[in-house]
């Protein structure tokens, strides 16, 4: 059994600033829009407010690249007026949590400006400056490439020197191996954490030590090299200093972003026993059961993937480690096209948050999720923004796919589709602005928007309202241990929860078919009261019922 601590009864509501609401009049969001609907994500039941970056950024990676950590973007605000949403947001007893993005710093950093400027500049080792290879040294250094942006080398003119990049060109990656570079991280942890930040989600963390001689990697399309760094030799040092000199010091908490990372490895990271670098990590596998290790490798959806990724989640921290359950986040298409069915939204929508956040673990919800917000269709690639989408949409052309193919790919792939603004009425520009906003409104605003959600007693929104308020005052949902049941069903998810003699039976089907479910060994139903469900029909055939199309139903036994 897990140990109590607050950070794991939180729910927390993540706000991808430039689409969430716009307060001034220029079509981006900004913090201003977030100051006037603090009381409306109170009103969801979260307890934590998690902010995608806010800092400067010349928006390479819209906030992912920084160019200023201890300054708020001018396009959302400035530091006075995050001190006030911060104070606000402590008032309505909402915590907030910042994202601590030090694997790389933008090219626009006066770092790395001072950087470029010689061989000799106190900053040049801030970052992996390398000679290249060959009789004019103009090969690159290795064979790595970047995730985002072709090769993984950027070569500079002036220095005659290649630096390294892990992502796109202008995200620079920091050499963490220079004791100066980890000081600065730990001042900026500071900056924050004494302004009254409660904690960080920490940005690619566990790819922060790159390994000291950099070896050509086993070659793949994207991120040739990642063995050498995804989980590096000095990692646990770098994480453990920073909890030490840091984090130990403040009543915080800290999620880790961890790409290719399994259960067991993330233990290594958030043993409670141990050092505990970091409180929890976002785990992946959950989300790839319906590509092949990305996104943009879409497979059709599989429940067994799903629900073994789950169960070993739980298995593996059980007592030990915490799960950060979530299902969307700004990286992601929007989860009811891929898990759910656009034909049964509003069903599904409420079945998929049934079935991760009935688990054991932190909640995260994604801006939009709330209200069953959709994937978009643009008809052209020029509509795109994102970096991740240019360096696909090249890598699928290299693969011999036209555009045009690729188009589909995007529109059904890219993490552009949970970056369309936050629908918040069906008035003009979705009342997200009062302006053209900066990216595409899904034009179904019109239907699936706030103010209809709050206007209808049954609407998603109200379902996760319901849900949340279950959760906190029922401690099985949080503490309670996690037994599967129908492991091999391809239609239903069906899990038990026990805690001080209650018992929680969630059951949740993934069919527009109608499908049979009858209790399992050790249940009946009739004991139970039925807690949530996403369907009014109570009707019990025998010890089970026969289950509507993404059916969703708790049961409480106590
Ligand atoms: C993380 C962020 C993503 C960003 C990348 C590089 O995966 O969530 O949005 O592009 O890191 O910083
Ligand atoms: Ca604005």
């Amino acid at each position: 059994m897990a140990n109590n601590q607050w950070y794991k009864e939180l729910a927390v509501y993540q706000i991808w600033p430039r689409s969430f609401k716009d307060g001034n009049g220029d079509g981006i969001g900004d913090l201003w829009g977030v100051l006037e609907e603090l009381d409306y994500i109170k009103s969801l039941g979260v307890d934590a407010i998690w902010f995608s970056p806010l800092y400067c950024s010349p928006n390479a990676d819209y906030g992912y690249d920084i160019s200023d950590y201890r300054k708020i973007s001018p396009e959302y605000g400035d530091n006075e007026l995050f001190k006030k949403v911060l104070d606000e947001a402590h008032k309505r007893g909402l915590k907030v949590i910042m994202d601590l993005v030090v694997n790389h710093t933008s090219d626009e950093h006066q770092w790395f400006i001072e950087s470029k400027k010689g061989k000799d500049n106190p900053y040049h080792d801030y970052y992996f400056w390398r000679d290249g290879k060959g009789k004019d040294g103009k090969k690159p250094p290795n064979n790595w490439l970047s995730v985002f942006e072709g090769g993984a080398w950027e070569y500079n003119e002036d220095l005659k020197q290649y630096y390294l990049h892990v992502f796109a060109k202008k995200q620079v990656d920091l050499n963490m191996d220079n004791p100066k570079v980890r000081e600065e991280v730990k001042e900026i942890m500071k900056f924050w954490l004494d302004m009254g930040v409660d904690g960080f989600r920490e940005d690619v963390i566990t790819f922060i030590s790159k390994a000291e001689v950099r070896p050509n990697g086993f070659p793949l399309p994207i991120c040739t090299g990642l063995e050498h760094y995804k989980k590096g030799p000095h990692i646990h040092e770098y994480l453990s200093e920073f909890r030490h000199d840091v984090l130990d010091k403040y009543d915080c908490f800290v999620v880790g972003e961890s790409p290719m990372t399994d259960a067991k490895t993330a233990l290594e990271f958030t043993d409670e026993h141990g050092d505990k670098e970091l409180d929890m990590m976002f785990l992946f596998d959950h989300m790839e059961a319906d590509c092949f290790m990305t996104d943009t490798i879409h497979l059709p959806f599989n429940l067994k993937k799903m629900k073994k990724a789950f169960a070993n989640w739980h298995k593996t921290l059980d007592g030990k480690g915490w799960p950060a359950l979530y299902l969307e986040n700004h990286d992601h298409p929007r989860i009811v096209d891929r898990y759910g069915d656009l034909n049964y939204r509003i069903e599904s929508a409420k079945m998929l948050a049934t079935m991760c956040y009935m688990q054991s673990g932190t909640v995260f919800i994604y801006q939009g999720q709330e209200i069953g917000m959709t994937n978009f269709h643009l008809d052209s690639l020029d509509q795109f923004k994102d970096v991740v989408t240019f360096n696909n949409q090249k890598i699928f052309k290299k693969l011999g796919f036209s555009d045009n193919f690729y188009l589909k790919v995007a529109n059904k792939t890219s993490r552009e589709n949970s970056r369309t603004p936050v629908q918040w009425t069906s008035g003009e520009y979705a009342g997200f602005s009062t302006t053209e906003p900066w990216f595409h409104l899904n034009p179904n605003y019109k239907q699936i928007n706030v103010e209809q959600a709050e206007n209808d007693e049954n609407s998603i929104l109200n379902y996760y309202r319901k849900l949340l308020k279950f959760r906190k005052e029922n401690p099985i949902v949080i503490y309670g241990d996690y037994k599967e049941h129908y492991k091999e069903s391809d239609k239903l998810y069906v899990y038990e929860r026990n805690y001080e003699g209650k018992r929680l039976l969630v059951i949740s089907s993934f069919s527009d078919k109608p499908v049979t479910f009858n209790a399992p060994e050790g249940f009946n139903l009739k004991n139970g009261k039925k807690v949530l469900g996403n369907y009014t029909t109570e009707k019990l055939t025998d010890n089970g019922f026969i289950m509507n199309p993404y059916e969703t139903r708790v049961y409480l036994f106590e």
